[in-house]
């Protein structure tokens, strides 16, 4: 029996005349990695926004673990496990890596002061940013920016993890380094939405691939017939 950690059921969001949501239903189970993808503008981050709670729903219902969060606040949502990345990140430029990760870690993750260094050394380490960990935040490379957002929706010990286009930018070889860490994100039992264009990912790294436009889902299912179906194609290719 597969086991819906988050159900989202006929959610509707417009800006003005702009239809971002247009009754969209999805699950997403335990363990998954879900892959969201579509045409800029489609609404993917505001279903984000939608998810963690930074845009309020027109109407709709978001459960997570069997709980009904679609009222709840952003921070409470963060509590019960929903981490997220920012397609434009904001951390603390003024503060340090390590820093900003005790900041997720106290304040989105609800740790006491006393296990926040033990913590962020194992999200350093995870994420491959130890050598960085005293570097200003505003000061990094593009990479580490990208491995730092991620660490610091890390640090927040999420058990649904939402990433918001980390591979745009990167080189090929940085490409598979992120495939290869959101697989440890996976396999550290964390389940995992991933927006993203860079195809190469959603194939590599996802299990299930939902296809958006429009404010409607377009497709959902296996990610290489997805990728490969008539109405992606039609979106993405004109064809
Ligand atoms: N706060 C807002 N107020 C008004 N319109 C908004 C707001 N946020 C997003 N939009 C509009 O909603 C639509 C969807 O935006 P969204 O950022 O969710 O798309 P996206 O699929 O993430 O695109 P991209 O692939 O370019 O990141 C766009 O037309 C955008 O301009
Ligand atoms: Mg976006």
């Amino acid at each position: 029996m597969s086991s819906a950690l988050l159900v989202a059921d006929n959610l509707h969001k417009a800006f003005g005349a702009v239809r971002v949501a247009d009754d969209i239903s999805f699950s997403i189970n335990a363990g998954e990695v879900v892959g969201i993808i579509g045409p800029n503008g489609a609404g993917k981050t505001t279903l984000f926004g939608l998810l963690a709670g930074t845009v309020p729903l027109d109407r709709g219902s978001i459960h997570f673990g069997g709980k009904d969060i679609t009222r709840l606040p952003t921070h409470q949502r963060a509590q019960l496990g929903i981490g997220r990345t920012y397609q434009i990140p904001r951390p603390f430029t003024h503060m340090t890596v390590s820093e900003n990760l005790r900041v997720a870690a106290l304040f989105g993750g609800g740790l006491e002061e006393a296990e926040c260094d033990e913590w962020v050394k194992q999200v350093l380490d995870f994420t491959g940013l130890s050598r960085d960990s005293r570097t200003l935040a505003g000061r990094l490379s593009l990479l580490a920016r990208k491995r730092h957002e991620l660490a610091r929706a890390l640090a927040t010990r999420p058990s649904l993890l939402l990433v918001d286009e980390v591979a745009a930018g990167l080189t090929d070889a940085e490409v598979d380094d992120f495939i290869a860490l959101i697989r440890r994100v996976k396999n550290a039992g964390i389940t995992v939405v991933w927006i993203e264009h860079v195809m190469k990912t959603m194939l590599a790294a996802t299990d299930r691939l939902i296809a958006v436009a429009g404010g409607k889902i377009l497709a959902s299912g296996q990610p290489k017939e997805v990728i490969q179906s008539r109405e992606v194609r039609r979106v993405y290719l004109g064809t």
